[in-house]
């Protein structure tokens, strides 16, 4: 077991490392050598049944839920296609409205979740015009029944906690997206090329994020003992800060809540006392003052805050306590890069509690039962 650790003390820590090379082996060959448009052979939709499509569903559980979140963001921005964001669960018993213009898309990184299927079935039992499956694994069950895979290369992922799955899912659906829009020839489609050169440049950036650890490793010492956790941030920083509230919550058990900072003072603002650590996302440029004025408030009732932003960002210091930065890459992209030091954070946080890191109590890898 050692051995397959690689040097790495936890299969967390590993993975969370193997992100730079999980995101490249699923970009490779998905983007053509002009770097002007998607390649996805393996979706065997035709240009005229994408046009067709009016509405997504996409379903998932836990980490990957999250990651359909951002999932949801990246198409409705590029294509103004309409996707609902399901819980499995959920989905499966909320007799969905289901048209032969729906597409779902399933999200799983085991391909055998037993809600994830059991919804997909259902999906395709009311007529569904086609399920895609985004999985880490080939030969899945999920897998072999999708009518299309887009299988995210991140390798095997023996941690519980999802790391490197989850970024390589937003990769999948990034890249579908970016797909989407080209084939419909959508508004957005112009955006695709800029977007494939900033998911390029991915790989590279998120190994600088990875230098961030010493840092993260600090706070996370720092702050072990605490109780709770806040995690804020509007749009794409909010989906981010749900991860990082999930991660935090399963491995450290310490409790840890994500919020739209923009709602915090419609309840959450009653539990910010002295002392309470609340990591604040500031990546959204075009939400960037309300977020401060968010991050005033919190301030304001004692909270000590760390805030992940951009490198070179010369403000948000003035009113946090500490700043883990970033590299820039688009705004739209910042998820992947933004997860990284809250994985690195959860990690430490749970080392520093003398927890099983790798195999957090009541938790399973792969849940096959309902
Ligand atoms: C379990 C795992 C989570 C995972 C979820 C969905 O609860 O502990 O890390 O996100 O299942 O798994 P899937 O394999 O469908 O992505």
């Amino acid at each position: 077991v050692a051995a397959e650790k690689g040097g790495y003390e936890h299969f967390m820590i590993k993975e969370i490392h193997e992100q730079p090379k999980a995101i490249k082996d699923t970009l490779t060959s998905r983007i053509s050598e002009d770097g002007q448009r998607v390649v996805l052979n393996e979706v065997s939709l035709t240009k005229e049944q994408m046009k067709e499509i009016d509405r997504i569903h996409i379903i998932a559980c836990g980490t990957s839920w999250h990651a359909g979140i951002v999932g949801k963001a990246a198409i409705e921005q590029l294509t103004r296609v309409p996707v609902d964001v399901e819980i499995a669960s959920e989905y499966r018993y909320s007799d969905p409205i289901i048209t032969d213009k729906t597409l779902v898309i399933v999200i799983s990184q085991s391909g055998e979740t037993a809600d994830t299927l059991a919804a997909m079935r259902e999906a395709k039992r009311l007529g569904c015009a086609r399920v895609l499956a985004i999985t880490n694994v080939v030969g899945s069950t999920i897998a072999r029944e999708a009518d299309d895979v887009i299988i995210t290369w991140a390798g095997p992922e023996i941690s519980v906690a999802s790391t490197k799955a989850y970024s390589t899912q937003l990769i999948a659906l990034y890249l579908f997206a970016c797909y989407f829009a080209q084939e419909r020839e959508t508004e957005g489609a112009k955006e695709v090329p800029e977007i494939l050169n900033a998911l390029k440049n991915l790989p590279a950036q998120a190994e600088k994020v990875l230098q961030t650890a010493p840092a993260i490793e600090a706070f996370a010492r720092a702050y072990a003992d605490k109780e709770d956790a806040f995690f804020i941030g509007r749009g794409l920083d909010y989906a981010v800060s749900l991860e990082g509230a999930l991660k935090l919550k399963e491995i450290s058990y310490i409790h840890a809540e994500a919020y739209a900072a923009g709602e915090l003072k419609h309840g959450t603002l009653a539990l910010i006392i002295e002392g309470v650590p609340v990591i604040a996302l500031a990546t959204q440029d075009h939400l960037y003052e309300k977020m401060i004025s968010n991050i005033v408030e919190v301030k304001a009732r004692g909270a000590y805050v760390l805030a992940l932003a951009w490198q070179g960002d010369q403000e948000i210091g003035k009113t946090v306590d500490q700043v883990i930065t970033i590299p820039r890459t688009l705004p739209f992209l910042a998820p992947v890069l933004a997860v990284i030091p809250l994985q690195l954070l959860a990690y430490y946080a749970s080392v520093a509690r003398g927890n099983d890191v790798d195999k957090p109590r009541n938790l399973a890898k792969s849940v096959t039962v309902e």
